[in-house]
C-alpha cells in the first residue's frame, strides 16, 4: 500500500524537503531565545531594534514555510484519497460476479469510509511521523553539539515514554481492527436498509428497521469505544512520561547552571530542545494506534486491489465464420456449486440472426445459463464456445461488444434520458438517439418528454415497461450481434409485453430470451423453444414439434 501512496514521487519528495526546511527553522527558532537572555545578560552585544527586527523576519520565514509544510501535506493526502478512489472504482469494474461476493454497500464502504481511513490516519500520520523524526534527528544534533552528556540522559529518560506503546501494540492493533470491519458492516448495512426504504415503509416496518440500524450504530459504538479507551490509556501514561522527561531536563539544566557547567541561555536552548524531543515523543503515542488503524483498512483495500480480477484476456476472434453458424456452442457443459448439480450435460448451439426463447420452473437454471454463455462462470465440466473460443478465456470487452444483454430490471441511473443512453458518453447523435428510441418503442413517451428530461430509478416518469423499453434503446444503440434477455417482459403488463415481444421478433437480430409467460405470437415466431428442466434440456425445438407441446404443458403454458 505505501507503495501506492507514494507514487507521486515528485509530490512525495517536494513535501518532505519542505517539512526538512521547517524542522530545521524550529530548531533554529530555540537558539533565538539563547540569543535574547544572552543580550539580556550582557554576554553578546547586539541593537535591540536590529535583533527585533531580524527575529520578526526570521519568524515571517518560518512560519510561512511552516503553512507552505502544511499545505504540500494536505494536498498530498488529497491527491492520494483521488487516487485510491479511482483504483477502487476501477477494481470493481473489473472484478466478475464470481470473484467477489461483496454487497454495494461493502464497496461503498471502502471507497469512502475506509479510503479516508487510510489516507487520513496510515499515510497522513505516517507523513508526520516523518516530521518528527526530523525534528527528533535535528533536535538531537543540536543538544549533542551543546552538551552530549545532557542528550543522553535526555534520550535515557524518553526511553519508556517511545517503549511504552509498542508494549500495548497488540490491544490496540486488535480494537483497531474490529473497529475496521464494523464500519465495513455498518455501512453495508445502511446501504441495504436505504435501498429497501419504500418496502419497509409500505409494510409498515420501517420502526423495526430503524431498529436494526440502531443494532449496528450501537455495535459500531462499542468497538469504537474500547479502541478509544484503550488509545487514550496509552496516551494518558504517555503524558506523563513525557511531562517526567520534560521536567528533568529543566531540573538536570538548574542543576548544571547550579555548578557553572552551563549559562542560564543554554539551559533554555537546551529545555526548550528537550521538548521538541518530548513532544513528538508524546505525538508518536497518539500517532500508533491511528496508524495501526489505518494500517488495518489498508490492509483490506490491497486485498481487493490485488484480488483476482479473474479476467480473460484472449481477444475474440472476428474471423469470417464468426457467428453465422454458431455463436455459441455448449459441448456437455456442467456446473455445479458446492456438489450441488445446477447445469446437466448442456448440449446447445445458437446460431446467429435465430430466435431462441428458453423456459423452464423457477431455479430450473435459466439465469445459470446465461452466466454460462457470458462467460461469467466457467463450466465444470464440458465447454462454453464463443466462436470456437472458450468463453470464459476471452477478454470482457469482446464479449460485451458483441452481446446485449438485458436483465428483468433495466437500470435507470439518474440523469437524462441521453446520459441514460449514451451512458455518460457522447457517442450518439440526435438522430441515433431517437431513432433508437422509435425501434424500441418509446416514440410516443418522447414526443411528451425529450432527451434532456431528467430521470433515476425512482422516478415515476417511467413505467415498468418503459424502462425496459429505454433499456433496450440502450442495447439498439450498440448495435449488437445476439442478445441475451433475462426474463424481460416478467412483471409487465400482459399487453405491453405482448407488443414488446412483437417489437423483438420483428427485428432481425438474433436473441436468446428466458420467459415465465406464454405468449402465443412469440412462441409461434421461436425458431426454436429450449425447456429446461432441473438443469437438463428436457425439449429442444419449434412450437409444431410434439415434444415441445408436452413439455410446454407441464409447464402449464
Ligand atoms: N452461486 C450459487 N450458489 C448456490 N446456488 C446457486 C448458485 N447459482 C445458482 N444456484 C442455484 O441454482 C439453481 C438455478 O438457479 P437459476 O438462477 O439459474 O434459476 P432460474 O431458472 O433462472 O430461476 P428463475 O426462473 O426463478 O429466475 C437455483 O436453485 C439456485 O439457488
Ligand atoms: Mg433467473
Amino acid at each position: 500500500m505505501l507503495r501506492f501512496l507514494i507514487s507521486d514521487k515528485k509530490e512525495f519528495f517536494r513535501m518532505l524537503l519542505v517539512r526538512l526546511v521547517t524542522q530545521t527553522m524550529y530548531v533554529c527558532w530555540a537558539f533565538v531565545f539563547q540569543l535574547i537572555i544572552n543580550v539580556a545578560q550582557g554576554k553578546q552585544h547586539f541593537d535591540l531594534f536590529l535583533l527585533g527586527s531580524g527575529i520578526l523576519v526570521f519568524m515571517i520565514i518560518m512560519d510561512n514555510i511552516g503553512g507552505l509544510d502544511n499545505y504540500f501535506g494536505l494536498m498530498l493526502k488529497l491527491h492520494t484519497a483521488q487516487r485510491l478512489r479511482a483504483a477502487l472504482m476501477e477494481q470493481a469494474y473489473h472484478l466478475t460476479s464470481k470473484s467477489y461476493s461483496l454487497s454495494v454497500g461493502e464497496l461503498v464502504a471502502k471507497v469512502t469510509k475506509q479510503t479516508d481511513n487510510v489516507v487520513e490516519n496510515y499515510y497522513g500520520q505516517l507523513l508526520l511521523l516523518v516530521s518528527y523524526s526530523f525534528q527528533i534527528s535535528l533536535a538531537m544534533i543540536a543538544t549533542i553539539s551543546l552538551n552530549p552528556v545532557i542528550t543522553l540522559v535526555i534520550v535515557l529518560l524518553s526511553l519508556p515514554a517511545l517503549v511504552f506503546p509498542f508494549l500495548l501494540k497488540k490491544k490496540l492493533t486488535t480494537s483497531s481492527s474490529a473497529v475496521v470491519k464494523q464500519i465495513d458492516r455498518y455501512t453495508s448495512r445502511v446501504t441495504d436498509l436505504l435501498s429497501g426504504l419504500p418496502i419497509l415503509k409500505f409494510a409498515l416496518a420501517g420502526r423495526a428497521a430503524i431498529k436494526q440500524h440502531q443494532l449496528s450504530n450501537q455495535k459500531l459504538l462499542a468497538k469504537q469505544q474500547v479502541n478509544a479507551r484503550w488509545s487514550s490509556f496509552s496516551l494518558g501514561v504517555s503524558m506523563l512520561l513525557s511531562d517526567l522527561t520534560y521536567i528533568s531536563t529543566w531540573i538536570l539544566g538548574a542543576i548544571m547552571v547550579q555548578q557553572g557547567r552551563m549559562n542560564l541561555g543554554q539551559m533554555v536552548v537546551f529545555s526548550t530542545l528537550s521538548g521538541y524531543l518530548s513532544y513528538p515523543l508524546l505525538e508518536i503515542t497518539r500517532i500508533i494506534p491511528l496508524i495501526i488503524s489505518g494500517h488495518q483498512a489498508a490492509v483490506k483495500l490491497v486485498e481487493f486491489l490485488q484480488a483476482d480480477a479473474s479476467i480473460g484476456t484472449v481477444p475474440l476472434l472476428l474471423t469470417d465464420q464468426f457467428l453465422p453458424n454458431k455463436v455459441f456452442k455448449l459441448q456437455s457443459a456442467s456446473y455445479e456449486v458446492k456438489q450441488q448439480s445446477i447445469l446437466k450435460k448442456i448440449n446447445l448451439e445458437l446460431k446467429l440472426n435465430k430466435k431462441y426463447l428458453l423456459v423452464g420452473a423457477s431455479g430450473s437454471g435459466k439465469t445459470t445459463l446465461t452466466k454460462l454463455l457470458l462467460g461469467e462462470i466457467a463450466p465444470c465440466s464440458g465447454s462454453v464456445d464463443l466462436n470456437r473460443q472458450p468463453v470464459n478465456k476471452l477478454a470482457r470487452k469482446d464479449i460485451y461488444q458483441q452481446i446485449g444483454l438485458l436483465l428483468q430490471r433495466g437500470h435507470v441511473f439518474s440523469g437524462t434520458v441521453r446520459e441514460n443512453l449514451n451512458l455518460f458518453e457522447d457517442r450518439f447523435s440526435n438522430s441515433e438517439l431517437e431513432q433508437a428510441m422509435g425501434h424500441a418503442g418509446l416514440a410516443e413517451w418522447l414526443q411528451q418528454h425529450s432527451l434532456e428530461t431528467m430521470v433515476s430509478d425512482q422516478s415515476s416518469l417511467l413505467s415498468g415497461g418503459e424502462r425496459q423499453r429505454l433499456a433496450l434503446a440502450r442495447l439498439f444503440l450498440r448495435n449488437y450481434q445476439f442478445y441475451i434477455f433475462d426474463e424481460l417482459t416478467t412483471g409487465l403488463d400482459p399487453r405491453i409485453a405482448a407488443s414488446l415481444l412483437h417489437d423483438l421478433f420483428s427485428m432481425k437480430m438474433g436473441f436468446l430470451l428466458i420467459t415465465h409467460s406464454f405468449n402465443l405470437e412469440a412462441f409461434q415466431k421461436a425458431d426454436q423453444i429450449i425447456v429446461l428442466q432441473h438443469g437438463r434440456i428436457s425439449a429442444q425445438g419449434n412450437y409444431q414439434d410434439e415434444k415441445i407441446k408436452l413439455e410446454l404443458a407441464k409447464l402449464n403454458f
